[in-house]
């Protein structure tokens, strides 16, 4: 086997496995082509004699390198086995699409001879399919594999190679390193066609494809990931930091791992910012501080939803999950929010109950081992639901409790409201508002704002003071009416978790 270059990690996958001596490989994936390629490069990069690569389909039979006819499509799957258990000397059969096959017990016990067959001789079979099947019988002889998505290299690479056949269109594209390095950061986490599909979609808008057509690019990329998922959305209103009222200890750690965040590579792996969880009461601004993450980290903010993932619409939800991650890996550096993660936890349902377990588990692992630089934000209502392995130090860099605001928080988030409507707070004297707004969430706070400008738009006059404390007659905070449950979080969160701001025990 040749000495070891550097390769891109897919064809790094398929080289472990023919070292480990393994003869027959099932490769799932939908991109036929890509593995049709993945193979005559290994064939040429990972033996000293290039191996000659044979490939069957159903429709046109078994194939040698020089694309001439061995065995008949007529003759069936079972006689491509046939030639393979007959062939002498290194090869690699590429039998595409097989698992229909694979039903048969004729087709089965022919690989199982082929396996007996190719052990040792450099005789290498690939199955790829788009279907995962394994029959038991062969459970034993056949490895298994997902081919990972294509990483930078092979993106970069798929770039550079695509700039010809766009040439043939009249579509010229930039191959300037500096320019297919951007290329290849935007195209990831999307399968080679998909990129195809991107590139083209960008040529249509811009014949020239250059560092103009990034946006371009990024769009359907974002299109793409939402269609293939069903679960990662990309969150494309980012919102900066100042829009949040108070929350300056979460605002400071922010702020600071962001220097570190610019660092990057030169940092160890375990000083790299993993994430955060969020927990607290409703209303108080945890989706708004994950909001700010992405914008003060000058990352792009995708969110994977819990909602979707346990609805079933996208299959099972244990796979959907696993897959939605596995995807977010290929597009890091980014910020990955994971909302109401706590999600389905109070199901009665032993099934839903059991299959978040393995969620869990899944991703407390991953959460570990996930590639540097996706940095995930989780926010919960009810973090005293969540598995204690969650909130144990180590998976998360910190876990915050974003409680009510204090007095000084609420008449921050008054002006911001206030600001954000294109009204000055300062004659409104806000402060007449602090006694009345005891025990709000920011979410009641910017309700009253909303309340009193409807009010005054409805007089047709600006907006005063007074209609600001007219509204707080009207509103009944949760702190109220929801008054056990909120302190039973806050008296949960007071020794677990880092309040954001500063705080006495009770309702301020
Ligand atoms: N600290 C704050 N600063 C400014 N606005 C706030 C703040 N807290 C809440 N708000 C306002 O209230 C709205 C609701 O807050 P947000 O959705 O972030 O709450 P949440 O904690 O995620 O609640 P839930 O648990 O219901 O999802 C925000 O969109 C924002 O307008
Ligand atoms: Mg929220």
């Amino acid at each position: 086997m040749s000495p070891k270059a550097e390769i891109p990690r897919a064809l790094e996958e398929i080289r472990d496995l023919i070292e480990a001596g393994r003869p027959i490989i099932y490769v799932h994936t939908p991109e036929e082509e890509r593995i049709s390629s993945l193979l005559r490069e290994a064939a040429e990069k990972l033996f000293d004699t290039a191996p000659p690569v044979f490939s069957w389909r159903e429709t046109e039979g078994l194939r040698g390198a020089d694309g001439a006819t061995l065995v008949t499509a007529d003759a069936g799957p079972r006689a491509a086995l046939d030639y393979v258990v007959e062939h002498a000397g290194p090869a690699v059969f590429h039998l595409q699409d097989l698992h229909e096959a694979m039903h048969s017990s004729d087709v089965v016990r022919r690989l199982r001879d082929a396996y007996e067959h190719c052990v040792g001789k450099n005789i290498f079979i690939f199955i790829s399919s788009p279907v995962a099947y394994v029959p038991d019988e062969l459970a034993r002889d056949l490895v298994l594999i997902d081919l990972p998505l294509p990483d930078f290299d092979e993106l970069k690479a798929f770039t550079q190679s695509e700039a010809a056949a766009l040439a043939e269109s009249g579509v010229k594209l930039d191959t300037d390193e500096s320019t297919l390095n951007q290329i290849g950061r935007a195209l990831q986490g999307l399968t080679l066609n998909e990129s195809r599909h991107a590139l083209r979609r960008a040529a249509s808008a811009n014949p020239e494809i250059g560092l103009d057509s990034l946006p371009y690019l990024l769009e359907e990329k974002h299109l793409l990931v939402k269609k293939k998922t069903g679960v990662i959305e990309y969150i494309a209103n980012s919102i900066p930091l100042e829009d949040i009222g108070g929350a300056p200890i979460l605002k400071k750690w922010l702020l600071e791992r962001r220097r570190l965040f610019e660092m990057g590579d030169e940092l160890s792996r375990e000083i790299v910012p993993k994430g955060i969880l969020l927990m607290g009461i409703s209303g108080c601004g945890k989706s708004l501080a994950v909001k700010s993450i992405g914008s003060c980290f000058h990352l792009p903010l995708y969110r994977i939803d819990m909602i979707e993932i346990f609805s079933g619409r996208h299959g099972n939800p244990e796979a959907t999950f696993v897959a939605a991650c596995k995807t977010m890996e290929e597009m890091a550096p980014a910020v990955l929010w994971f909302d109401e993660i706590e999600m389905g936890v109070t199901s009665k349902n032993d099934d839903a109950a059991g299959t978040l377990g393995r969620i869990f588990a899944f991703f407390l692992t991953w959460m570990q081992e996930k590639s540097r630089g996706l940095f995930v934000a989780a926010t919960a209502n009810r973090i005293d639901l969540l598995p204690a392995e969650m909130i144990r130090k180590g998976r998360f860099d910190e876990v915050f409790f974003v409680d009510l605001p204090n007095e000084e928080e609420r008449m921050e988030i008054c002006k911001i409201h206030l600001e954000k409507r294109g009204i000055d707070p300062d004659p409104l004297e806000i402060d007449r508002l602090r006694q009345f707004t005891k025990g709000w969430t920011g979410a009641e706070v910017e309700q009253c704002v909303v309340g009193a400008l409807t009010t005054a738009r409805l007089a047709e006059r600006d907006i005063t003071s007074d209609d600001l404390l007219n509204q707080t007659g009207k509103i009944v905070p949760l702190s109220q009416t929801m008054r056990e449950q909120v302190e039973h979080i806050r008296a949960w969160a007071l020794d677990r978790a880092i309040r954001t701001a500063p705080r006495s025990r009770g309702i301020t």
